[in-house]
């Protein structure tokens, strides 16, 4: 399932949402990777989004598709997790700020057969990663603060990135590492460098009208890193 060096992750905060399924058939047909999920509660952002229904409609058409689930919420409880596993997220992530006991809640998601992932603010040290390993199918480093699409990269997290990387090669684990936030064309080979391998894309790919477009100047961005 995640045997390409690198993906990308349609956010569906920047699609049609009128006709949300449409378009992420549009997205898949386009080559999309990943459908990235957005669920915000009004709580731990300033927003409010996706329920599981939306998930379980989406899955019910699309039952090849990934979906991985960003969980914005506050508190994380088993039964969020539960809704969301059982309506056909294959990973799903949530934010250590809102969550008591982590290493607990993602050996859940894991129960679930759902890869499990911990996703870090801009302002969130990495070190608690250290300890979590076994636990962690991912890492979602948010390159924006969450809670809106279309902002400007933070280029402070990029050097996190390469921290997390550096922490996971000394712990002899290959994590996959997302980015969430502001990646376009100009920013994806700077992610990339520093050791990401998902790259999620709202405004720089579902915000555009011409998807196969999109995803090949996105593939063009990361290009220049792939030669160097
Ligand atoms: C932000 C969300 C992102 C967002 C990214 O809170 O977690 O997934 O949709 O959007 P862009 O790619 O427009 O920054
Ligand atoms: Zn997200």
């Amino acid at each position: 399932m995640f045997e390409k060096r690198f993906m990308f992750a349609g956010s569906i905060l920047s699609a049609n949402l009128l006709a949300l399924g449409d378009d992420v058939g549009n997205a898949l047909d386009a080559g999309i990777d990943i459908i990235h999920f957005d669920v915000m509660d009004y709580h731990f952002v300033p927003n409010l989004t996706f329920g599981p229904m939306f998930l379980k409609a989406l899955k019910a058409q699309y039952p090849e598709a990934i979906f991985d689930v960003h969980l914005m919420v506050n508190p994380v409880t088993e039964e969020i997790i539960n809704a969301y596993a059982e309506a056909g997220a294959s990973m799903i992530s949530f934010h250590p700020e809102s969550c008591i006991h982590i290493e607990r809640m993602l050996s859940f998601i894991q129960s679930k057969g759902v890869k499990a992932g911990l996703v870090l603010n801009p302002g969130t040290a990495p070190q608690l990663l250290r300890y979590l390993w076994d636990k962690l199918d991912f890492v979602l480093v948010m390159t924006v603060n969450p809670g809106f699409g279309g902002q400007k990269l933070i280029p402070a997290t990029l050097q996190k990135i390469a921290d997390i990387r550096r922490m996971a090669a000394e712990a002899n684990v290959k994590p996959l590492i997302e980015v969430d936030g502001g990646v376009d064309a100009n920013t994806v080979a700077s992610c990339a460098k520093a050791g990401a391998n998902i790259f999620v894309v709202g405004s720089a790919f579902f915000g555009k009208d011409d998807r196969k477009a999109a995803l090949e100047a996105l593939n063009q961005g990361l290009a220049s890193f792939r030669e160097a």
